[in-house]
């Protein structure tokens, strides 16, 4: 699913990189330029590291 028209950027491209440590806004605009043009995509990348913060940092942090 596209998630940023702009940079032509996918879902599956933004967990990839979030699974290999880009895992803040910051670094996902500066890796895959989600969010630097109109801005629409800002929310739903948002609720992606959300999703990826609760499901997988939560889990480390419990079993660290
Ligand atoms: S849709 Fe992502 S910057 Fe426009």
């Amino acid at each position: 699913m596209y998630v940023c028209i702009c940079h032509d950027v996918k879902d599956t491209q933004i967990k990839t990189a979030m699974a290999q440590g880009v895992d803040t806004l910051e670094s996902l605009q500066k890796t895959l330029s989600v969010g630097t043009c109109c801005g629409c995509c800002m929310p739903m990348v948002q609720d992606l590291l959300d999703e990826y913060h609760t499901k997988f940092v939560a889990v480390d942090a419990m079993a660290s």
